[in-house]
């Protein structure tokens, strides 16, 4: 999604930013800008290109060292193509005033078509685009920015953070923020405002994050928080502990791989301070739901997007299992516009990396104004889905830089699991025994996945064989359909290849007929209820020529003779087996994808944040 910064202070203003904008890459754009209203006056310099930073930089040499306050922006293309007129900072006709933006100005076409009438002239397609108008006209009748800024303001609806810098008024920039993050930076003399932390992380710990309304005056000297109505408010800053480290590829080629070796200690950090002495699951953060608020609840709602809507498939079945309760699990973009059957009586739980995806976002608040109870799943702590949730329990998978999600997947499960058994154990609906040896069998999970890992070399083996196919099937019974549901996003999301997931059961319905010599048909076997129900769909697809990768527990034989590859995990509790069976196919979706030399960490078109709908 967009990444904005912005500074004000003795440094090169130009490469501050532009080099704020770096630590923010990692999010996903197709085009960025830059803006300064240089020291000793005249009009700004804006310079704007399609494609990555490298490209800008390039067109920057003669700006590079340039004083003043700035502003920067990388652009994920909404309204209007990824072109370099489209890109921010978007300027008003005299040069003068440039802003940039992430969100959506929902009335921009109204907006658009009276601004037109009045004569003002229009470089972009954008939504964008009006708002830095709307200041220009503003500023015309005012003479002040600040004014000008807020009328301006009061005339949009959507969903929005900005970032402005003019001329007219040398080392200051403004912002203002009704849903996009929006965070400053507080130094010496200098100051930085960014739409994510790790933007300011090298040159301040000091970070004030905005809230939704929230309008600063920054300069130098300090910033000048009000609301979107001028009045006074105070945030306190708070100081970010972080190692920058943390946030870089710490040897590894790509984020993903990293994030892939991280796995096994995100685990073991998402259990820690949630099992009892007792081998039992206690999470402190649902302690006020009693038995018979529980009781209460006839059903259970999971809504999330992308692998959070996997994780919420996985959990569907295991919370079933456990609380013996319907449980429905939608996409948030789906379940937004659906007029949800959710009540007082609605357990719902939300699942999302970021905490701050538009539609997740969109489908909690449309289940809390329904009356539903919201229990949040999220990474990014004080995010706005934690934030409004009624209680949040947070996977602990640290920064997830890499687009395509692995660790904070497997982190979601775990906490899922815990949740069902916190719960499970709260309605007095397992046996001590059964609880205590789900715990065990929990705490055992970060090896098995380490072990898994430790075989990446046959993985690399296999992908070699793999990477020139060009159509991928990806097949379980139960808790391996939604695996395989996963895996599939995951060649897809990296690789570009076709790659397509099917309950194994539903194969003679359709995708049969798609099989044929040179397709690649990954099957996932770990479920001992069903599994001679997989080897029948495993013989079927052999029997059609295509190759057959299977997924296995180690002391499993019975596919040795059909399968054309074997892929062995340790043998787990079969409903634990997703949090194990999916880091192969991660593995795999990242080696095929290495070996068809893809931009791994920034998949084309994709963002790591979706934050606009
Ligand atoms: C984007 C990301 C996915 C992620 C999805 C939901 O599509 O690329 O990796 O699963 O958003 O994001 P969330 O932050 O809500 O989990």
């Amino acid at each position: 999604m967009c990444g904005i910064t912005g500074y004000v202070g003795p440094r090169p203003g130009v490469r501050t930013v532009i080099e704020m904008l770096r630590r923010l890459e990692y999010r996903g754009y197709d085009s960025a800008g830059v803006a300064v209203a240089a020291q000793g006056g005249g009009d700004m310099r804006i310079v704007k290109a399609a494609g990555k930073l490298a490209v800008l930089e390039s067109q920057l040499q003669d700006h590079w060292e340039t004083h003043g306050a700035a502003i920067a922006h990388t652009r994920w293309a909404t309204h209007g193509g990824p072109t370099t007129p489209n890109a921010h900072p978007h300027f008003s006709q005299d040069g003068k005033i440039a802003l940039i933006h992430n969100g959506i100005i929902e009335n921009y076409q109204e907006l658009r078509a009276e601004l037109i009438t009045e004569g003002f002239v229009f470089a972009s397609e954008t939504d964008t685009e009006v708002m830095v108008h709307l200041v220009d006209r503003a500023f015309q009748k005012r003479g002040s920015m600040e004014a000008a800024i807020r009328e301006a303001l009061t005339l949009v609806t959507g969903a929005y953070s900005i970032a402005v810098c003019s001329s007219h008024e040398l080392e200051t920039l403004y912002c203002a923020k009704t849903a996009s993050p929006l965070i400053l930076g507080l130094g010496e003399g200098e100051n930085f405002l960014a739409s994510d932390i790790p933007a300011v992380m090298r040159y301040t710990r000091s970070v004030i994050v905005l809230e939704d309304g929230d309008f600063a005056k920054i300069t130098p000297a300090g910033v000048t928080l009000t609301d979107l109505t001028g009045g006074a408010i105070h945030r306190e800053p708070f100081a970010v502990t972080w190692d920058e480290q943390t946030a870089e590829k710490g040897g590894f080629p790509h984020f993903m791989l990293k994030e892939i070796h991280e796995q096994p200690r995100a685990l073991a950090d998402t259990l820690r301070g949630r099992l009892t002495d007792s081998e039992r699951v206690f999470i402190p953060e649902l302690e006020g739901f009693t038995k018979e608020q529980l009781a209460s609840f006839s059903h259970i709602h999971i809504v999330a997007c992308g692998t959070a809507y996997h994780a919420g498939m996985v959990a569907k079945r295991f919370f079933e299992n456990l609380l013996r309760r319907p449980v429905e699990v939608s996409v948030a973009s789906e379940f937004r516009y659906s007029d949800p059957l959710v009540s007082q009586q609605t357990l719902c739980f939300i699942i999302s990396q970021s905490g701050e995806t538009a539609d997740t976002l969109a489908a909690l608040r449309e289940a809390k104004r329904l009356g539903a109870t919201i229990v949040s799943v999220v990474n990014v702590v004080g995010s706005s889905i934690a934030r409004e949730s009624h209680a949040c329990v947070y996977t602990q998978a640290g920064p997830e830089i890499c687009v395509a999600s692995t660790k904070a997947y497997v982190t979601q499960l775990m906490v899922l699991y815990l949740i069902g058994l916190h719960l499970a154990a709260v309605e007095e609906r397992i046996t001590d025994e059964t609880h205590q040896g789900f715990v065990r069998d929990l705490v055992a999970l970060p090896d098995a996945v380490e072990s898994v890992i430790g075989n990446a070399l046959l993985v690399e083996d296999l992908a070699a064989k793999l990477a020139d196919r060009s159509v991928f099937f990806y097949l379980g019974r139960g808790y391996d359909y939604a695996v395989a549901l996963e895996a599939a996003l995951k060649l897809k999301e990296i690789s570009y290849l076709h790659a397509e997931a099917y309950a194994a059961g539903e194969l003679k319905h359709g995708p049969l007929a798609l099989i044929e010599p040179g397709v690649i048909v990954v099957c996932l076997a770990t479920q001992p209820a069903v599994f001679d129900k997989m080897l029948s769909n495993i013989k079927e697809v052999a029997a059609r020529g295509g190759t057959v990768v299977g997924v296995v527990y180690e002391n499993e034989h019975r596919l040795d003779t059909t399968a054309d590859h074997l892929l062995r995990i340790p043998a787990v509790r079969p409903e634990l087996s997703p949090i194990v069976s999916i880091v192969p196919m991660q593995l795999l979706a990242y080696l095929v994808a290495q070996q068809r030399g893809c931009d791994i960490d920034m998949p084309r078109n994709l963002a790591k944040s979706v934050t606009v709908e």
